[in-house]
């Protein structure tokens, strides 16, 4: 296994001597998902910041695809990682969608001559295809999500960072562009971090890491994490939807475990049916 990203002892403070990342270490490999779950101010926009290099670190180090993140490599480490932001309404430079998502691939260098296919391409598959002539500014919110995430994996990152990038959808649409990272994911062995204090979105995830006040609570398999029901109380999480249903099925005597899985829950209650 390769690591992509490797953060170790990683400290930050927005103004001196109030620490905001306190000794934070985690290595993430190349292909994986992961999702950074925390409270509200845990500290996941400032990491994700710190690993683009629009913040810089107070002390530790930050390592991607093998290289230390300095001044020096700054700019060809910002080339393999896109990033969408929380806010959508700071993410837009074109006029219009199609200027918009241009934008990112004249960066790349990707020729003109194939951006027109790029661009219809990936609007297409986040749902917008006819908006492309739209101002960003007029759009509403999950639309303009949806803009933001199209131009970023039109640039095909070799790492994805999602930052809460879509809070603002339904959940139609939620599972849409999770579907659409996915297939990205197979297609392309991108490695992906979802940072998120949505329990059921972390479901998504292979490795979770769990941050309270800066700090890693914990980190591990999602299956693992997410069924620590008495850590993420305490961090002021939810338990995944299918944890609250399958615990009071169980009490009740329809199931044998709890299932934090929606699938697995089904399957579980198929069986049960099944046995009577
Ligand atoms: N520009 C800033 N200047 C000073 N303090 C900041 C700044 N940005 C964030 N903070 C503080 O840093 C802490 C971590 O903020 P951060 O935005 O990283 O949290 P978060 O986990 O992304 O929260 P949320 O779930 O609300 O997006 C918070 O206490 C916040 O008040
Ligand atoms: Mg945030």
């Amino acid at each position: 296994m390769e690591n992509m990203i490797e953060v170790r002892h990683l400290c930050f403070e927005y103004e001196e001597n109030q620490p905001i990342i306190q000794d934070v270490s985690f290595t993430i490999q190349k292909g994986q998902f992961v999702a950074i779950l925390g409270h509200n101010g845990s500290g996941k926009s400032t990491i994700a910041k710190l690993l683009i290099g629009l913040l810089e670190k107070k002390s530790g180090e930050i390592i991607v695809a093998g290289t230390p993140l300095t001044q020096e490599t700054f700019y060809d480490i910002r080339h393999d990682i896109g990033i969408v932001f929380q806010n959508p309404d700071n993410q837009f430079i074109g006029a219009t969608v199609r200027d918009d998502i241009a934008f990112g691939l004249e960066n790349k260098c990707v020729p003109p001559e194939e951006m027109d296919a790029i661009i219809d391409s990936f609007s297409k598959r986040v749902g917008m295809y006819d908006f492309l002539d739209h101002e960003p500014s007029k759009l509403s919110g999950g639309q303009k999500q949806r803009v933001a995430i199209a131009g970023i994996l039109a640039m095909a990152p070799k790492i994805l960072i999602l930052d809460e990038a879509t809070s603002m959808l339904d959940p139609r649409g939620k599972k849409e562009i999770n579907e659409l990272v996915k297939k990205l994911r197979q297609e392309s062995d991108m490695t992906v971090i979802s940072i998120t204090h949505d329990i059921d979105e972390a479901l998504q995830s292979d490795q979770v890491i769990l941050l309270n006040q800066g700090k890693v609570e914990k980190m591990g398999p999602s299956d693992e994490i997410l069924r620590d029901k008495e850590t993420l109380l305490r961090l002021g999480l939810n338990v995944p939807f299918a944890y609250m249903v399958s615990e009071r099925l169980k009490k009740d005597g329809y199931l044998d475990q709890i299932e934090i899985r929606q699938e697995r829950l089904v399957d579980q209650l198929c069986q049960f049916v099944s046995k009577k």
